[in-house]
């Protein structure tokens, strides 16, 4: 029952499901939410406002403006605990992808600061559509969150993907969303994201491929679950989200990392060390653009701090912590030798001969190696769903006991 006491705009936009919605909007109210119900003018023509602000007890808004005021859309994204888009045309989506707003609906997205789910249904076709499939991932990337459609006979009586997902498994990823909100509440994380760049001279640099989406993906799925979280983030042109629970600190070097990282670990119940960072740095930084010359030059480097196993010295008792290893050979070797080596609860291992794995790509294959031995696989997912399983498996060894997945 998560749901009671919770602000939800409904967003209702033209298709054949918006009578779906009444059922939503009944169950909404049933489990103690106070739902403010949008419609946009095509939704009105499948079904009656009248309905929907019968069932939601409120006035619906389906203007900017009507005669008497103006309906104001950026309170309305401020007031709302989450704005369900339900169901989502394959229009609006687009109109959310490019920041188009001319309409209620559309205003409000662009003001919402709360999490934002939206429910698809839309014709077979246009749902496989590259253009349709394009705007999701955009939006999935914005951190908002889609409600998988369903299976079965369209409105155009073909049969295939494209139904609105039913109100009630709708209404229980909702009361789900609400729930794990408070999983991490009260607990601090540490998360080391990106690569570290060490500089050779002002305009050159020793760096690595990583682009620091497992870190962000990780940050910001614990972030979504009540934890306070610090990242810690080397170069990385992946845009963060803006979440009132993550503090980014933006850092270059390996040595910055560790020294951010270890000012901040005292106060952290959990520590992740996503950053792929960087082994050696060249001894000197040259203070001018090194010149060509006739022949062969060497760099000399030195052995960057290793932020993990630093880390993994300072550790309390109440304290886990969990590493990567990214391997091309000897993979469960290595990894559990770092395991031990930089006293990690756990580590994640990818391998880079697993396709879709590792630097740079959306999705990652892992497997778990825990301190006791024992090992789980996961399929190849989004980063997204992989920072969910880790996560996952840090909540079962926070609060055991607790029904998480150990
Ligand atoms: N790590 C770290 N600081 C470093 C190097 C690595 O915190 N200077 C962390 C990484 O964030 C990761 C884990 O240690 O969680 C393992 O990193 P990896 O690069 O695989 O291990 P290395 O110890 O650098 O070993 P090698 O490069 O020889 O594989």
């Amino acid at each position: 029952m998560s749901l009671r006491g919770k602000k939800i705009v409904l967003a209702v936009t033209g298709s054949i499901a918006a009578y779906k919605a009444a059922f939503l909007t009944r169950l909404l109210v049933k489990q103690g939410a106070e739902v403010q119900v949008l419609m946009t003018a095509d939704a009105e023509k499948f079904i009656s406002p009248l309905t929907l602000a019968t069932l939601s007890k409120k006035k619906v808004i389906s203007a900017l403006t009507d005669a008497e005021q103006w309906s104001d859309h950026v309170s309305l994204g401020l007031w709302a605990d989450l704005m369900l888009v339900a169901p989502a045309t394959a229009n609006t989506l687009a109109k959310f992808a490019v920041g188009i707003c001319d309409n209620i609906v559309t205003a409000v997205y662009l003001s919402a600061k709360c999490p934002v789910f939206f429910a698809p249904a839309m014709d077979l076709d246009m749902w496989k559509h590259p253009s349709t499939q394009h705007n999701i991932k955009r939006l999935v990337s914005f951190g908002n969150r889609m409600i998988p459609v369903g299976h079965g006979e369209l409105a155009s009586g073909l049969v295939g993907d494209g139904r609105m997902a039913e109100p009630e498994d709708i209404v229980r990823l909702l009361d789900n969303h609400f729930a794990e909100g408070n999983q991490f509440k009260g607990k601090t994380a540490l998360v080391t994201a990106g690569p570290t760049y060490e500089p050779i001279d002002p305009v050159r640099f020793i760096g690595n491929y990583s682009s620091g989406k497992m870190g962000i993906a990780l940050a910001t799925g614990l972030a979504n679950r009540g934890a306070k979280v610090n990242l810690v983030i080397g170069p990385s042109r992946i845009s963060i989200p803006d979440h009132p629970n993550i503090k980014v600190f933006k850092v270059t070097t390996a040595q910055q990392m560790y020294d951010k990282a270890v000012q901040l670990y005292p106060e952290c119940d959990v520590a992740i060390m996503a950053a792929a960072v960087a082994d050696y740095r060249p001894k000197q930084e040259a203070a001018e653009k090194i010149k060509k010359s006739a022949s062969d030059m060497t760099l000399e480097l030195e052995k960057t701090p290793d932020i993990a196993a630093g880390l993994g010295k300072m550790k309390q008792s109440h304290q886990l912590n969990i590493g990567f290893a990214l391997e091309t050979n000897d993979e469960e070797a290595n990894a559990k030798a770092k395991l031990v080596k930089k006293n990690f609860d756990f580590i994640v291992l990818n391998s880079l001969q697993d396709p879709g794995a590792g630097f740079n790509h959306d999705t990652n294959k892992i497997t778990i190696l825990k301190k006791d031995n024992t090992q789980k696989n996961f399929e190849l997912k989004s980063k997204t769903e992989v920072a969910a399983d880790i996560i996952d498996e840090i909540a079962g060894m926070l609060f055991p006991g607790n029904g998480n997945h150990n």
